[in-house]
């Protein structure tokens, strides 16, 4: 907190706000009495310039391409944490003890299992509906089968409701995929940790043994842990909001899935890919697709690149692209889509276009390759980060839930539509609102 405040001169007038700094030196002030004082409002379009918190979780430096999750740089995680150990971290605040983090993993172990009324639903979808579209319905259905733990007031709901979510988000989504391939069901194994059910469930078939490598389970726990929190990002900020209105976490976490699978957001990973093939399709001609990513008549984006915050580098690329050589070396694989990506990136970020705009790749770009040599298909991309970013999606609910200071989200506008008209009769109307004359 700081007691400085900063004057805004507003036709003519001036007017005081107090500035809130954070741990890290971020400035910030509050504008919760503009209205009543001033009677204006701000206009911000995306919120590229508005907090609506103060969280403690993670932090980020675009500029300097800084991650940490409470206060540790990301490369160490990446290089020294497990997927749970990070969840535990982002969700309670701390780094666990070994008693700590045994109760965490134990708890999650023991509730892997979906009701077997809750599988059912798995048959109401068609098969080819989009996994994305399946993990969003059945995390909001969570609800209706655990009506036990659904007030965000009782901590010990809240922390039986945290348990399934991150138990049995990765028993969905390995379910979601065996249903589209008409494939039988695989029960969760509590003799393997997180990453190895999860990748049990997803490939075994009762008919032979399954067993994956261990540079096949280090690298989705990677890629899990590079995932897990991103401060306000579109998905956890959707998370908020739900939450925000004193919904419960299957509710508020259902919709942050929602917000996940759009093509600019978590989507990307699986647009990158599809850009990738059609790239490699077309002849490989990868400076036809940064020129078109220029053309201002066309829509075409390099999918992977550019983001809100990022203006430097990615640190979570960076990591990701060295565990994908490194994945790829070590299973032997030779993906020519990988030389398509790393053309694609020497051209752009030697593009004044992509140089003067900041573009650099994110996340996203290199993710699908690794997904790919782990064999998970394309349209299950979106869903993998989805397990990633449960944790974070949870601390900040948890996090809003447990502040005391949380008012319901409810932006203001600015309204462009008609002033005050009067109702017409129908047979008065001529279409598109114009009156007969
Ligand atoms: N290819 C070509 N041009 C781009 C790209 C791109 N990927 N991204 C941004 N631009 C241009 C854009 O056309 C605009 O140009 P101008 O100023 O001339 O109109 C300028 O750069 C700024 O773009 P913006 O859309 O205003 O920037 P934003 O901060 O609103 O959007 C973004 C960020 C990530 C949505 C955008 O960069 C994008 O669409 N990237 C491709 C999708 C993608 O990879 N998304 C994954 C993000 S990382 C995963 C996660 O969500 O956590």
């Amino acid at each position: 907190m700081s007691n400085k405040n900063v004057k805004v001169e507003i036709e003519g007038k001036a007017w005081e706000f107090p500035v809130i700094e954070g741990s890290e030196k971020e400035k910030a002030f509050d504008i919760g009495k503009l209205r009543d004082q001033t009677g204006y409002i701000t206009m911000d379009n995306g919120f590229a310039n508005t907090s609506t918190c103060k969280s403690a979780i993670t932090f980020l430096d675009g500029e300097k391409g800084i991650l940490q999750y409470r206060g540790i740089p990301i490369e160490q995680l990446a290089e020294k944490s497990t997927f749970l150990e990070v969840s535990y971290l982002l969700i309670y605040g701390h780094l666990p003890t070994q008693p700590e983090l045994d109760k965490f993993t134990d708890d999650i172990r023991y509730h892997t299992m979906l009701r077997e009324d809750m599988v059912k639903l798995f048959d109401g979808f068609p098969r080819d509906a989009h996994p994305m579209a399946v993990l969003g319905a059945a995390v909001c259905a969570m609800s209706t089968f655990y009506q036990d733990s659904l007030d965000p007031a009782s901590p010990e709901q809240v922390n039986i409701s945290i348990t399934r979510l991150m138990a049995k988000l990765p028993t969905i989504a390995a379910y979601a995929y065996k249903t589209s391939i008409a494939q039988p069901r695989v029960y969760p194994r509590n003799d393997l940790d997180y990453c190895a059910n999860f990748l049990n469930m997803m490939f075994s078939v009762p008919a032979e043994p399954y067993k994956c490598s261990p540079e096949v389970v280090e690298a989705l726990n990677l890629l899990l842990i590079l995932h897990a929190d991103h401060e306000q990002n579109c998905s956890t900020s959707t998370v908020r909001m739900i939450g925000s209105s004193a919904a419960n976490l299957f509710a508020s976490v259902s919709g942050g899935i929602c917000a996940l699978w759009g093509p600019l957001h978590g989507g990307a990973n699986q647009a990158v890919m599809e850009m990738l093939q059609a790239i490699h399709k077309d002849g490989g001609n990868v400076g036809k697709y940064v020129a078109l990513a220029k053309d201002k008549n066309s829509d075409f984006r390099l999918m992977g690149f550019g983001h809100r915050v990022y203006k430097n580098f990615d640190p979570r690329a960076t990591v990701i692209k060295k565990a994908c050589d490194k994945v790829l070396a070590k299973m032997g694989l030779n993906n020519p889509l990988l030389d398509i990506a790393k053309q694609l990136e020497a051209a752009a970020l030697k593009d004044q276009y992509f140089i003067d705009k900041k573009l650099y790749p994110n996340v996203d770009f290199y993710s699908g390759i690794i997904y790919s040599a782990l064999n998970i298909p394309v349209n299950m991309f979106t869903g993998m980060f989805a397990i990633g970013r449960l944790p974070g999606w949870i601390a900040h609910w948890k996090e809003m839930n447990e502040s005391g200071t949380t008012k319901i989200g409810r932006p203001r506008q600015v309204y462009t539509g008609p002033t005050k008209t009067n109702y017409t009769p129908i047979r008065e109307r001529v279409g598109a609102g114009k009156k007969v004359a």
